[in-house]
């Protein structure tokens, strides 16, 4: 259950029951593709960061170890030892973006595997099944992140489409937890938005399924080769076409400059590959903006990643010390900065929503993202 506890202007500051424990929005949710997070990060250590929820593949764990393989080891949670929220996405995105082969028909899609090559098909049905198994805290309805640009015509059969496979999603769930064993019998349900970057599309779409009774609305289609305007602007017309009783996340986003700007225009929800990404490459965020920590004028620097960051790494480890760590290849060296991203990410949830609270969001923005911009001294 959402509870909108403050609002300033469109940002939200709100809190989302689940069986798995209390989420305070806005949030940010820590990506664990295949149940862990890339980089050599524990379960231990992201209740250290600050992590709510935690954020999994159907499309991947359905290849790897396999669902039934998780259900049989008592779901996703005991698996990895998280008793917090999970969520998982449905395979809609994944399916799409990383199957090379792919045909996309009314019951689902059939593609081929992108380990071993095999045929594989997936749709509403399969998806649930699956996300059911895995037995996470919210499943995600199956859909198509349509790739753009796109031909108007063919986003309008796109969507139609996910619509059909969005209502057979939730009859499916509903079937799955009213059955006797199934291990989350209260798994919640998102539904998608999608539209490509046609307003008319994305708000009749917004109508459509928000006429249904679901858990949460989630964005898709977005941060996938339009620009940040383009993203702002479908975000200013669709959120309010959205239950604003229930919790909005917007999918694969995106930078802390992103999140700012989303949370402004109504996002309560985000995930996004870029702090592990960018942190197993050295490149670490910073109260004055983005650095990479292989350069060679880190050579010596005696200062932690980000002064006044109490993450696992900058209390105990230099930034000269890390640089040496990534020259000599070392797995520590990744490890401590995507804990270093991780930390920065849910701390500055944390900070908006403290803003929030005491109703300064808007000049909270502002500041950070003249400090981003300020550069290193
Ligand atoms: N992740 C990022 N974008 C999307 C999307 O459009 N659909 C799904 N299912 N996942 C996503
Ligand atoms: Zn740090």
């Amino acid at each position: 259950m959402y509870t909108l506890l403050k609002t300033e202007k469109r940002a939200r500051r709100g809190r989302f029951e689940t069986p798995h424990g209390t989420i305070e929005t806005p949030v940010f949710m820590n990506v664990g593709t295949l149940a862990v997070i890339k980089g050599a990060v524990s379960s231990m250590d992201l209740k250290e960061i600050g992590c709510q929820v935690e954020l999994s593949n159907t499309y991947h764990l359905h290849l790897r170890p396999g669902d039934k393989l998780v259900r049989k080891m008592g779901g996703i949670h005991k698996f990895m030892n998280w008793d917090r929220p999970i969520l998982t996405d449905s395979g809609g995105f994944q399916v799409f973006s990383l199957a090379k082969i792919r045909k996309i028909k009314e019951d689902g899609v059939t593609f081929n595997s992108h380990i071993d090559g095999s045929s594989i098909f997936m749709g509403p049905e399969e998806s649930m099944r699956i996300q059911s198994n895995l037995a996470s805290t919210i499943a995600m309805a199956f859909d198509e992140c349509i790739e753009l640009p796109a031909e108007r015509q063919y986003v309008e059969k796109s969507v139609e489409r996910t619509t059909r496979w969005l209502v057979r999603s939730k009859n499916e769930l509903d079937r799955l937890n009213a059955k006797e064993d199934t291990i989350n019998k209260k798994q919640m349900l998102f539904g998608i938005n999608q539209g490509g970057t046609y307003e008319d599309i994305r708000i009749a779409h917004a109508k459509e399924i928000s006429k249904m009774d679901l858990d949460g609305y989630a964005i898709g289609g977005l941060a996938v080769g339009e620009t940040h305007e383009e993203m702002y602007r479908i975000l200013d017309v669709v959120v309010p076409h959205l239950p604003q009783d229930k919790p909005i996340y917007l999918m694969g986003v995106g930078t802390p400059e992103n999140i700012l700007e989303s949370v402004e225009r109504g996002v309560d929800f985000f995930d996004c590959v870029l702090p592990a990404r960018n942190g197993r490459h050295g490149h670490v965020f910073t109260s004055r903006g983005k650095i990479n920590l292989n350069n060679k004028r880190f050579e010596m620097d005696e200062k932690p990643i980000d002064e006044g960051c109490e993450c696992p790494a900058c209390k105990h480890y230099t930034r000269s010390y890390i640089r040496h760590l990534f020259k000599a290849k070392e797995m520590l060296a990744l490890r401590l900065c995507v804990l270093h991203n991780l930390y920065f990410y849910n701390k500055l949830m944390e900070d908006i929503r403290k803003a929030l609270d005491e109703d300064r969001f808007h000049e909270f923005k502002e500041n950070k993202l003249s400090e981003w911009s300020r550069g290193q001294e």
